[in-house]
């Protein structure tokens, strides 16, 4: 019986993985949402029909209290199981007209609370709840690779500065956290999902969110010992750093 925790699950692609994982009767979901006074009546359909195998609690993931209250919550739904998947898919890209010579220090230090902070503070705080077979899965962005793409993006058009600032830091954080926990057996990955369909990838995306979610989760069931603190983009190949 699987567990899967899922940040930022009530919209795009997090609540897209929620649909997928229930399809499967045996999965338990714990959908962490960065507010339980926000957005979440699709999310609540979902957990009606899913037989009382989606828990939705709150985490914010720029706060460190609320990453931490979220700690303690979740001991109850999960009476005793490991998380078997970790999926810190909640993220902003909330200044994307911003550049490297206008960006504020606002916006840096928020994209780094909530895509960084977030997900590194997640792995420590749920810890005790992750052991041998665990997979995290840390959601990046093609932006957060020097190499794939991002410097003729970068010459073409030199926006999305703080957000990709960001995903290179979590890039970074997969790898520092893949060699720190796999003497425990647990393996730690990041993806790019591609360019999606939801309010951030917006109407020009290309993908369909069942198509990247789908290609996500294959992935992620797929990893094996020697992928651990690698980049992969949803259909699996590997992304240069
Ligand atoms: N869509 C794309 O093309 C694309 C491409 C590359 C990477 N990604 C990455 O994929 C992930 C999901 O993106 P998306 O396209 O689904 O974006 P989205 O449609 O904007 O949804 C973002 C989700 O993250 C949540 N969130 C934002 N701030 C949060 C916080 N402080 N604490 C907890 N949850 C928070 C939102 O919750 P609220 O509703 O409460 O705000 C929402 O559920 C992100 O990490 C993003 O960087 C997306």
């Amino acid at each position: 019986m699987p567990v899967y925790v899922v940040t930022g699950a009530n919209r795009g692609l997090g609540l897209e993985f929620v649909r997928q994982i229930t399809q499967d009767s045996s999965n338990t979901v714990i959908a962490a949402v960065r507010s339980l006074q926000g957005e979440l009546d699709d999310l609540k359909d979902l957990a009606s029909k899913a037989a009382g195998k989606v828990h939705v609690l709150e985490c914010n993931t720029g706060d460190i209290g609320s990453i931490h209250a979220f700690g303690d919550a979740i001991k109850g739904p999960l009476g005793g199981q490991q998380i078997d998947y970790l999926l810190n898919n909640a993220g902003i890209n909330a200044t994307a007209e911003q550049t490297s010579l206008d960006m504020t220090p606002e916006s840096l230090r928020q994209h780094i609370d909530i895509n960084v902070m977030g997900p590194a503070e997640t792995v420590k705080v749920l810890l005790p709840y992750l052991g041998k077979g665990s997979i995290v899965l840390n959601m990046t962005s093609g932006l957060g690779s020097s190499e794939h793409g991002v410097l003729t993006s970068v010459h073409r058009r030199p926006k999305c500065t703080t957000y990709s600032i960001s995903k290179a830091a979590v890039n970074m954080l997969t790898v520092h956290q893949s060699e720190q926990l796999k003497d425990r057996g647990i393996k730690v990955i990041c993806m790019d999902p591609g360019w999606v369909k939801t309010r951030m990838g917006g109407d020009g995306a290309i993908l369909e969110p069942e198509d990247s979610i789908g290609g996500m989760l294959k992935v992620v069931h797929g990893v094996k010992n020697e992928d651990t603190g690698k980049f992969y983009t949803y259909t699996g190949e590997e992304v240069p750093w």
